[in-house]
């Protein structure tokens, strides 16, 4: 009797705290939520920035699309007071599948406890990997109408991976790890989903300046750039596609990649019709082959065989042109003189590279604006590379023929949206306003 009427007071003394407190702030539940995103000049890599900690600090990242984690160096300068490290055997070790329990015997600190479940953060622009700890720690980030970055948001216990100061080689100058979007339940955009229920969607959108900031967008809202276009309205889908092997530098046995792949069923250059291998443009049972996306290769990359019918119809059609051959420029093949290009809103004027998806009528266009790398005055390169004769992927769409194209995932309905260039639509990536109008 005693015990129950001291369970309704502390119940009623909790309902009144909760009704009078002034919880505005933690009651606002975000539609949407917003990252920069940066070209780095001298890597080519695209950085977004979150905030992290507490107290919060900003830690910049590399953008790895199909990347199944954040992972962070631990290792420097990590000072934090919300620090927690995944104990073995607890619900976020298993969320992030992390393999194994273990101890640590260097120096305690981040990255380093006994006690604590791992996972293999992976450096995907160098391909290395390396064992570390699991953990949590507050995230902020910036909410969003669509239009704007709003109010900043918390996620007190975002999961992420520690890493070596080591894993750090080869990434862009200031970068203390990177920030995967793939498809795994602790990549951004699944955490950042279940901390505010909304959908597990996102978009990207790449600038293809290194001065003015591209946009991610997580969440459900519009994605207006201006001047007052919604970029949303653009998008033609094509189904997602799982590779059931994992792509990864390093993995354990039946985990699935968690990269996006989609469907490329032929691919045209100009009016001519490419005759391609088709066993190559299909995933096999040991995860080779397929069309993925990528933000870590700067450039498309094409198996050998592909590489070669397209590059020779593209010359064929350029020459028709008058367009003459140059040198080579590392590490782009193609090269050719600008005398006879001319300029057009989306892009040097070349043929048109066509991508052909689930149907005819589904097909990404890549302009000259895509395809067209001005690597001197007077050069221009057309922007794919060989990825030798029997690469894991064949075909990846790299991160040149990304910029100022909006990308969306949806996960949820396993579908990728994409926009083909914005620039026919007189807007670019870099034309997300990001004063703040919280
Ligand atoms: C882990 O436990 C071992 C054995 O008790 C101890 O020697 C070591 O210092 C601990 N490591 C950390 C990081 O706490
Ligand atoms: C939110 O946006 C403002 C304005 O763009 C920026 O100064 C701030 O750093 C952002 N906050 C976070 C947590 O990213
Ligand atoms: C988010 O966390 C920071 C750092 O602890 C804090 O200053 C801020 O008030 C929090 N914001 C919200 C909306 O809870
Ligand atoms: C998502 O946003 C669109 C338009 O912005 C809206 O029509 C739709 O109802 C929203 N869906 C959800 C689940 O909020
Ligand atoms: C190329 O293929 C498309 C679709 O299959 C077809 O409509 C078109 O006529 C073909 N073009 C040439 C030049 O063969
Ligand atoms: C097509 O590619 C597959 C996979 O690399 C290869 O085994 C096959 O020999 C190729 N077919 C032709 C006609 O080149
Ligand atoms: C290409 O150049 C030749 C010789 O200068 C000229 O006769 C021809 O009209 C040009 N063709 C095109 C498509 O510009
Ligand atoms: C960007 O947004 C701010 C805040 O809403 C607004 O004051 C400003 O006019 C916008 N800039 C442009 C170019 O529309």
């Amino acid at each position: 009797m005693a015990s129950s009427i001291r369970c309704s007071l502390l119940f009623s003394l909790l309902f009144f705290f909760a009704a009078a407190s002034p919880s505005l702030q933690q009651s606002f539940r975000p539609k949407a939520l917003v990252l920069p995103i940066s070209k780095d000049a001298s890597t080519l890599q695209y950085l977004t920035r979150i905030s992290q900690r507490t107290p919060l600090v900003p830690v910049d990242l590399v953008v790895d699309l199909g990347g199944q984690f954040l992972w962070v160096d631990c290792e420097q300068n990590y000072v934090s007071s919300t620090y927690r490290p995944a104990r073995c055997g607890s619900a976020v070790c298993s969320l992030a599948r992390a393999s194994g329990c273990g101890d640590c015997s260097s120096a305690a600190g981040p990255g380093c406890n006994n006690n604590t479940c791992g996972v293999i953060p992976d450096n995907t622009v160098t391909h290395t990997a390396t064992g570390g700890e699991v953990a949590t720690d507050l995230v902020s980030v910036n909410s969003t109408d669509g239009s704007n970055p709003g109010r900043a948001v918390n996620v007190t216990r975002f999961v992420f991976a520690c890493a070596p100061s080591s894993l750090l080689g080869g990434l862009a100058k200031g970068v203390e790890g990177m920030a995967g979007l793939g498809r795994t339940r602790i990549a951004l955009p699944s955490q950042f989903a279940s901390a505010f229920s909304f959908d597990r969607k996102f978009a990207i959108c790449l600038s293809s300046s290194t001065t003015s900031n591209g946009v991610i967008f997580f969440g459900n809202s519009s994605y207006n750039l201006l001047p007052n276009i919604d970029a949303s309205q653009s998008l033609a889908y094509t189904p997602l596609y799982l590779n059931p092997v994992s792509t990864a530098s390093a993995y354990s046995q039946g985990e699935p990649s968690s990269e996006y792949f989609i469907g490329v069923t032929s691919v045209r250059v100009g009016n001519r019709n490419l005759s391609l291998n088709s066993t190559l443009l299909s995933i096999d049972g040991n995860g080779y082959g397929g069309t993925k996306i990528s933000t870590v290769d700067p450039y498309t990359v094409l198996e050998s065989s592909i590489f070669a019918t397209l590059t020779e119809a593209f010359v064929e059609e350029v020459t028709a042109m008058n367009i003459t051959r140059a040198s080579a420029v590392s590490p782009f093949e193609y090269c050719f003189s600008s005398a006879n290009i001319l300029s057009t809103r989306v892009g040097p004027a070349v043929p048109y590279i066509y991508l052909v998806l689930q149907s005819d009528q589904v097909v990404w266009t890549i302009t000259g604006s895509n395809s067209m790398v001005q690597v001197s005055q007077d050069v221009l390169c057309l922007g794919f590379v060989d990825g030798g004769s029997s690469p894991r992927t064949s075909v990846v769409i790299g991160g040149y023929q990304l910029q100022d194209n909006l990308v969306q995932i949806d996960l949820a309905r396993s579908r990728l949206g994409f926009s083909s260039t914005l620039l026919g639509r007189q807007t670019t990536c870099a034309n997300f306003n990001f004063t703040s109008n919280a």
